[in-house]
């Protein structure tokens, strides 16, 4: 196996969540890891604990909205560290209206993050991924990209946006050796999950456990794990896939 050891990751969001989960998992595995978020406390949190594990990483300030700032986190990153082997678009916004409540702007502001972003770092990373020999590209995408919910035309629109730039980058890139995934996860223990199980009324672990064959609500470490091998040497023949992370929900008929 030879994993992820020595790769430079840039994982966006990585101030909380899944984000952070993925960024300590990255480095725990010897990876050096380019933390980023629109959020400078919680960010230089992530690397301080990465540091604390006996890890090497690097905070930038980030709004993956902006093409400026991916052009200055991009260079910043492969100049510290001498390239870039990986980038995992994390960082995502949620929003759970009906659409009729749904305004313009509502809308706009979460493409902007949740498409825009990832365009913007796909379009950005390539030749830095191209001057290694290649690289891996993940996606964050969401069940809520596979199928249809109430109160989710933005939050889903978003994330099937995800799913098929995905596909269309991993047909692009193949030729340079650019592998480009997405995942699918459930439910996921983080501040989002929480505004999720607010607005249904459940508890958190009530509608993870509900959602789950497993029984029990997915952790930020159980979505970590599917990205590192991702971005691995094991993964290699895999592009253009669809990784759904959803404790076996969405191949049962289940009561939510
Ligand atoms: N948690 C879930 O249940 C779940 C399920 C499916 C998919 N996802 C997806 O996984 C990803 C991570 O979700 P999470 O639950 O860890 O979220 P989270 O809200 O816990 O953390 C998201 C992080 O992204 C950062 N962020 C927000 N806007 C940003 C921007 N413009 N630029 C840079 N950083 C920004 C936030 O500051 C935060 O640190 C998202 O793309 C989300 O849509 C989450």
């Amino acid at each position: 196996m030879t994993g992820v050891q020595g790769k430079v990751v840039v994982v966006t969001g990585a101030g909380a969540g899944i984000g952070r989960a993925t960024a300590r998992l990255f480095a725990r595995n010897g990876a050096r890891v380019v933390v980023t978020d629109v959020q400078e406390a919680e960010g230089a949190a992530t690397v301080g604990q990465i540091v604390a594990d006996g890890g090497d990483a690097l905070f930038l300030t980030h709004d993956v909205a902006s093409e400026e700032d991916w052009q200055r986190v991009l260079s910043a990153a492969a100049e510290r560290f001498g390239g870039i082997d990986v980038l995992v678009n994390n960082a995502g916004i949620y929003f759970i209206a009906p659409v009729t409540e749904t305004t313009v702007e509502d809308w706009n502001r979460l493409f902007s993050i949740n498409v825009t972003g990832v365009f913007l770092g796909s379009k950005h990373v390539v030749p830095h991924l191209t001057e290694r020999g290649g690289g891996s590209i993940i996606n964050l995408s969401s069940v809520a990209g596979l199928l249809g919910a109430a109160g989710h035309a933005c939050y889903g629109a978003s994330k099937g946006a995800v799913r098929i730039l995905t596909k269309d980058l991993a047909a692009e890139l193949g030729a340079q050796n650019i592998r480009v995934n997405s995942i699918h996860p459930t439910y996921v223990r983080t501040a989002m999950a929480d505004y999720g199980a607010t607005m249904a009324g459940k508890t958190l672990d009530d509608l993870g456990r509900g959602m789950s064959v497993l029984g029990r609500l997915a952790e930020p470490e159980d979505v970590a794990n599917v990205i590192v091998f991702l971005a691995a040497e094991e993964s290699r023949y895999l592009t253009g896939a669809e990784i759904v992370v959803d404790g076996g929900g969405g191949t049962s008929i289940l009561s939510v």
